[in-house]
């Protein structure tokens, strides 16, 4: 008998990929999104993030679309995107058990992003996990594979900073190859690395799809390991503060080659067909999805 690997997807379309959508979604179409991927098995799911409102419009609507979705499913593992202690507390109030935060590897992508220098969010990650010690907390590393503006990253300085964020009790750490520049070696030497260094830590991976090699560095991360990976339905997405980043890994061909390979995601592929037809008919956004783009009538596997 064949024993599947498992692995778990992370859908942080809701977040990542309404982000880049410059037309506001209407938040009932956000809900309708959600509720599909919940539909389709999907257990883990990014739904919004706490941001400054003149950052990101579209992420206006953060606390109603989060109110619903926290008290109806009090057993799914929804959570949000924080760039600061305002945003955690925000979220806390609307009930969230479980936030990401982020911050760039890189100064100039973290001041770009989030206004700060490499230590001033140090700082705020300090400050927060001591104003919300229960509060469970997955930290974003971004540019973690290259940076737009200043290029190769540093191992080094990647395990530096995780070491960093290690001291302040998280556990979790996501790899976001932010501009889609990772290639499968560099997955391959980052994670073995990583995961050398810190045998303890979690590390998930969020990788953009710039340049057509997003579900083959995905692939490579599940590959090497990596339970958790971070995909976005259609491929919708991109970082509005990171030049030419394209959307995530689509969920829905990552969750196709998952299934191909033997890997196990609870996921029900029909079913997240139906939310990906939803998204591409309801939403006016970059996609860089391939599923999407099948004639179902000649699907024929
Ligand atoms: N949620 C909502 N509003 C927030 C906020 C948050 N988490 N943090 C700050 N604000 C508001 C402030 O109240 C202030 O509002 P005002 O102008 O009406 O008084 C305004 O935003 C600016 O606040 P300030 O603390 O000076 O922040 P800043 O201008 O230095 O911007 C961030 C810093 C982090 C708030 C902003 O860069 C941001 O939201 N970035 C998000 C980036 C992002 O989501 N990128 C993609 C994901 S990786
Ligand atoms: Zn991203």
């Amino acid at each position: 008998m064949n024993i599947l690997k498992s692995v778990q997807i992370i859908e942080v379309g809701p977040r990542d990929g309404f982000q880049n959508v410059s037309k506001f979604i209407p938040t009932e179409i956000k809900q309708t999104v959600v509720e599909k991927l919940i539909n389709s098995g999907i257990k883990r799911i990014q739904i919004t993030s706490f941001v400054s409102p003149k950052a990101i419009p579209q992420m206006r609507d953060a606390k109603e679309l989060s109110e619903k979705f926290l008290q109806k499913y009090p057993d799914m593992e929804l959570f949000a995107l924080c760039p600061n202690l305002k945003g955690v507390e925000i979220a806390s109030q609307c009930g969230y058990k479980e936030v990401s935060l982020v911050m760039s590897l890189s100064e100039s992508h973290n001041k770009a992003n989030i206004n700060m220098s490499v230590q001033e969010s140090l700082v705020q990650i300090d400050r927060i996990k001591q104003a919300f010690p229960d509060m469970i907390i997955s930290q974003d590393i971004a540019t973690a594979f290259g940076c737009p503006f200043e290029g190769e990253i540093q191992i080094d300085l990647l395990l530096e900073l995780i070491y960093r964020i290690n001291t302040f009790g998280i556990n979790r750490i996501v790899l976001c190859d932010t501009i889609g520049i990772a290639s499968p070696n560099l997955v391959r030497r980052t994670l073995r690395s990583v995961k050398k260094e810190f045998s303890k830590i979690e590390f998930n991976v969020h990788i953009h799809d710039t340049r057509n090699l997003g579900i083959l560095n995905s692939f490579i991360a599940a590959e090497e390991g990596i339970t958790g990976i971070q995909t976005s339905i259609c491929g919708l997405g991109g970082c509005p503060f990171a030049p030419g980043a394209a959307g995530n890994t689509a969920t829905e061909d990552l969750v196709y080659l998952f299934n191909k390979e033997g890997y196990k995601t609870d996921i029900n592929f029909n079913k997240l067909m139906e939310c990906a037809k939803f998204v591409q008919e309801n939403i006016e956004g970059q996609m860089s999805g391939h599923q999407i783009k099948i004639d179902t009538s000649v699907r024929c596997i």
